[in-house]
C-alpha cells in the first residue's frame, strides 16, 4: 500500500499557498498527493491554477445550504469521493463547524500569517505594526474548533524593519509562508509530526 497521503486543499481566493503545495506534491518523493481543491467562492482565483494542473476542483457555496452543518456535510461528501486522508486550509476564509474539526482532528492543518498565538484573526500585518512588534512571521498549525488555535507544527520568524508597511510586511511573510507550508504538510503527511493536545 502507498504511504502517500491523499490531500484536499481548501481556498477562498488567490491560492498562492495552494500553488506551492501542488508544486511540492508534483515531486514523486513528496509524501502527499493533492487529490482536489475545494473553494467556498466560485471566483476564487486559485481554481484556475488547480484546473490547469489537472487537479480536480469543487465549489461548495455556503449560500446553497440551509446551515453550516449541511455545508460541512456537502464538503465531507466531496472529500469521501476523493478518498481524502488529509486537508490543508490555504486562505480558506470560512470557519468550519466543531463536528467537522473533530472528525478531521490531527488530519487538518492551516497556515496563518502571524507567529501564533499572537495576532489571531484578520489584518495581522497592520496589527503587528500598530503593536510595535519587533518580529512577526507565519505559522502552520493543526486545526481545532477554535479559530487560529490548535497545536503548532512549524513557524518562520520574520523580523520587522523600520521602513515596513503592512503591504511590505505581507509580501515578505508570504515568501516565508511559501517555504513553510510544503515542509509542514510533508511533516504531517509522513507522520513525522502528529497531533497531540
Ligand atoms: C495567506 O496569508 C494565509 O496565511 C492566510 O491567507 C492568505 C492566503 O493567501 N490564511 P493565498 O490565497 O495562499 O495566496
Amino acid at each position: 500500500m502507498s504511504k502517500t497521503k491523499r490531500v484536499a486543499i481548501f481556498i477562498s481566493g488567490r491560492g498562492s499557498n495552494m500553488q506551492k503545495l501542488i508544486e511540492a506534491a508534483s515531486n514523486p518523493d513528496y509524501p502527499a498527493l493533492i487529490v482536489g481543491v475545494i473553494a467556498n467562492k466560485s471566483d476564487a482565483k486559485g481554481l484556475e491554477f488547480a484546473k490547469a494542473h489537472g487537479i480536480k476542483t469543487a465549489v461548495i457555496l455556503p449560500s446553497d445550504y440551509s446551515s453550516k452543518a449541511k455545508t460541512d456535510a456537502a464538503i465531507n461528501k466531496q472529500l469521501a469521493e476523493w478518498q481524502t486522508d488529509m486537508i490543508a486550509l490555504a486562505g480558506y476564509m470560512r470557519l468550519l463547524g466543531a463536528d467537522f474539526c473533530q472528525k478531521w482532528q490531527g488530519k487538518i492543518i492551516n497556515i496563518h500569517p502571524s507567529l501564533l498565538p499572537a495576532f489571531k484573526g484578520l489584518n495581522t500585518h497592520a496589527r503587528a505594526l500598530e503593536n510595535h512588534a519587533s518580529e512577526h512571521g507565519c505559522t502552520v498549525h493543526f486545526v481545532t474548533a477554535e479559530m487560529d488555535d490548535g497545536p503548532i507544527i512549524g513557524q518562520i520568524l520574520v523580523p520587522i524593519q523600520n521602513a515596513d508597511t503592512a503591504e511590505i510586511l505581507e509580501k515578505r511573510i508570504l515568501i516565508a509562508e511559501h517555504n513553510l507550508y510544503p515542509w509542514a504538510l510533508a511533516q504531517v503527511a509522513s507522520g513525522e509530526i502528529v497531533f497531540e493536545k
